[in-house]
């Protein structure tokens, strides 16, 4: 199917990321960007750097970079800016991570220094684990909307940039669920005023983002800008957003993993996840009210790639369970366990084990990078609202009120592909591929004739 091509500006100056959050994710991929810069590493792991997509018919040599064939801002004119509790700069912060190799850390210490981040907007009842002292005060949560809404003004003057894309990289919040000033943009607007307990620092930074025109991505699985409010400004605005958790680790394999299940129609019994990770996000999840923000993220992926009620026999009865225990000795460095009890023809029983070790910032870094990218290339052709081709990216994939979400990783990669191909003019491909046998018949009958 041939598609127009949309009017996209052009990705001209420089494009500021800011992150609020610059803990063990957003220092990675600060660090990560600034290496691949120097050539001193290959920013692996980003489809939008690395990642090729095949364009036109199977037998056209076409399969670009996504970077060359999508109009992305380069990574060269990226700069970098955020909020933290802690005044540590990006240096001192990853110093502080301990994701990286500490001679990768001090060859690129003195960008690092270079990058503080501003005073928090922050609230201990959302992150009871934390003891933050970089924060702004202000007597209502409009008036620290307002300071964020002129860091980001400072911030776009100080270092020239033509537009700007924020990632939430921050601590997980407790537990929430939209409440009343959450389902419009006047009570939200009211309560922010009125000093609503309701609304968690997140909302704030979302709203902030929003007024001034800026994308908005969410990485971590609290409510945020996953509320009619915040939807309902960036219609207003006409901003992209998207939401929510940053795909990695033990999701990502699940995600992986049960679309082939399915595909086989081979049944599920059960799943049983754990995981340990040392970090400080994994301090943060110790307590129950943050954990519990995570399981129910994490919680929904198997539902939305079996869809039990259309098969009971196969995942009727599937009994998932998500354990996460903090561990710190092993730091950034998460092991995660699953035992997946299946069962195939006849119901005869089968098991499988899965035991990754992998590196929790090294998986996030990648999707901080792509999700700027996308969001700011999405605000440049036109889009806005939820952006939700860029499911691939998150656990708990925000979508229009009522559409369950995708989250089978190869339906949304296609999803996220054929966007691409979209909003460029070129054909979607549907991967039916008749059209090759159409031509090859042809010729049989051509030869047929010609043997006659
Ligand atoms: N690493 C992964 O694989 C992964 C995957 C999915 C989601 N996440 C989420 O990404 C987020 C960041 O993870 P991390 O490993 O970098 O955690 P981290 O604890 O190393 O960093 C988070 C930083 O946010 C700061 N912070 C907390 N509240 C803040 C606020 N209100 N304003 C500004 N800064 C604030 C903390 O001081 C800390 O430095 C977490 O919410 C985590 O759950 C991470």
């Amino acid at each position: 199917m041939a598609t127009k091509k949309i009017n996209i500006k052009p990705a001209n100056g420089k494009l500021g990321i800011l992150t609020p959050g610059m803990g063990a994710v957003a220092t990675t991929f600060i660090s990560g960007v600034l290496a691949a810069r120097k050539e001193l590493a290959l920013p692996i792991g980003s489809l939008t750097q690395m990642g090729t997509i095949r364009l036109g018919k199977r037998t056209e040599p076409r399969n670009p970079i996504i970077k060359d064939f999508v109009p992305l801002a380069d990574l060269d004119d990226i700069v970098f800016g955020g909020w933290d509790v802690f005044s540590d700069n990006v240096y001192e912060a990853a110093i502080q991570a301990n994701v990286l190799d500490r001679t990768l850390v001090e060859a690129l210490r003195p960008e690092l220094e270079q990058i503080a981040p501003m005073k928090a907007v922050f609230d201990k009842a959302y992150v009871r684990n934390l003891d933050g002292t970089h924060i702004k005060t202000g007597d209502t949560k409009m008036e620290l909307a307002e300071q964020l809404m002129e860091d980001i003004r400072r911030f776009r003057e100080t270092n020239n940039c033509d537009r700007l894309v924020m990632v939430w990289c921050a601590s997980t919040e407790a537990f929430s669920e939209p409440t009343g000033a959450h389902q419009n943009l006047e009570d939200f607007e009211e309560g922010l005023r009125n000093n609503d307990p309701h609304i968690a620092p997140s909302m704030i930074y979302a709203y902030a983002a929003l007024k001034m025109g800026v994308p908005f991505a969410n990485g971590a699985p609290n409510l945020t800008c996953d509320i009619p409010a915040i939807v309902e400004l960036a219609h207003q605005m006409q901003v992209p957003i998207g939401g929510k958790d940053f795909k990695t680790g033990q999701t990502l394999m699940k995600t992986i993993v049960a679309p082939g299940l399915h595909a086989r129609a081979l049944g599920v019994r059960g799943w049983f996840s754990s995981n340990i990770l040392g970090n400080r996000d994994g301090a943060v999840l110790d307590a129950p009210e943050n954990f519990k923000t995570k399981e129910v993220s994490k919680g929904h992926v198997l539902d939305g790639i079996f869809n039990p009620e259309l098969q009971p026999d196969l995942y009727g009865d599937i009994y998932h369970k998500i354990r996460i225990n903090y561990y710190p000795p092993h730091g950034d460095n998460k092991e995660s366990w699953d035992n997946i009890d299946i069962f195939g023809w006849l119901g005869y029983p089968m098991q499988i084990k899965i035991n990754f070790l992998c590196r929790d910032s090294i998986l996030a870094a990648p999707i901080v990078l792509d999700l700027a990218l996308l969001l700011d290339f999405a605000q440049r052709a036109g889009l806005r609202g939820i952006q939700e081709w860029l499911a691939f990216y998150f656990k708990a994939p925000q979508t229009a009120p009522g559409l369950p979400p995708q989250h089978d990783i190869f339906k949304q990669l296609s999803k996220l592909e054929n966007t691409l191909r979209y909003l460029m003019g070129e054909d979607l491909i549907t991967h039916l591929g008749m059209d090759y046998y159409e031509e090859l018949e042809k010729e049989y009958a051509a030869l047929l004739q010609a043997d006659a």
